[in-house]
């Protein structure tokens, strides 16, 4: 079958090898679809390779895209500050996305985030799907509905099953929370700290899942000796 430009995928650049490293190397030059022609570079994840615990968010923003790296912009900087408050150590985790080059509108000087569609969602998910795969963690959190919606299905809404572990044979569980992003626009004050109190809430529950998890696991290890 002749490869048209619709059906191009991230699965045309996949390496023989699908070690962090390896598949780092192989998304740089990614064609996948039509996001990197207006992208500066891939940003592909970043963060520990044994991580149990790997975040998901939509796509690099604009300083992202810039540096190379996942949310170290304004969303990376609340993000930061909330993993503090929980007591998750940021370099312990994995952070990505579920698009790795940053879609744009020009707005004068300034380039507005844009939504990627499914396509592309679709295009880009080999690559999630082989880090997740090369770092097995146990609990994969959704930043936002782009990546719950990516992972979880179409018909997944943040907004009523928010926070909730949702457990999935053969693969890690999964928890679908607010995108930082989304907290930083929201509304007014009283909705910002509403949201921001959720998005705490569920980061608890997501390290408490981690640490009952590997309680779990010492257990059954115990027993097999
Ligand atoms: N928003 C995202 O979804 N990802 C980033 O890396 C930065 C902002
Ligand atoms: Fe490849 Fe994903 Fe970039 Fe598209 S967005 S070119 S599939 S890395």
């Amino acid at each position: 079958m002749s490869k048209n430009s619709d059906r191009r995928s991230a699965l045309d650049f996949m390496p023989v090898k699908k070690n962090l490293t390896q598949l780092r190397r192989a998304a740089a030059a990614c064609e996948g679809c039509p996001l990197f022609a207006n992208a500066t570079q891939t940003v592909f994840g970043a963060g520990a390779a044994a991580a149990r615990l790997v975040f998901v968010g939509e796509q690099p923003g604009d300083q992202e895209d810039r540096a190379g790296k996942p949310f170290i912009g304004p969303a990376g900087q609340l993000f930061d500050a909330v993993l503090a408050e929980v007591g998750l150590e940021r370099k312990a985790v994995y952070v990505t996305n579920i698009v790795k080059h940053f879609k744009w509108i020009p707005r004068g000087k300034r380039r507005l985030h844009a939504m990627p569609t499914a396509r592309e969602v679709d295009a880009c998910r080999p690559w999630l799907e082989a880090e997740i795969a090369a770092i097995e963690p146990d609990l994969i959190v959704c930043l936002g509905a782009t990546a719950a919606q990516g992972i979880l299905g179409r018909e997944f809404r943040v907004t009523r099953q928010r926070g909730e572990i949702c457990e999935r044979p053969g693969g890690p569980s999964v928890l679908a929370t607010f995108h930082p992003s989304a907290i930083l626009r929201a509304p007014d004050e009283a909705a910002r700290h509403a949201m921001r109190r959720g998005f705490v809430h569920d980061l608890k529950s997501a390290a408490k899942f981690l640490q009952r998890h590997s309680v779990a696991q010492r257990e059954r290890h115990k027993k097999r000796v």
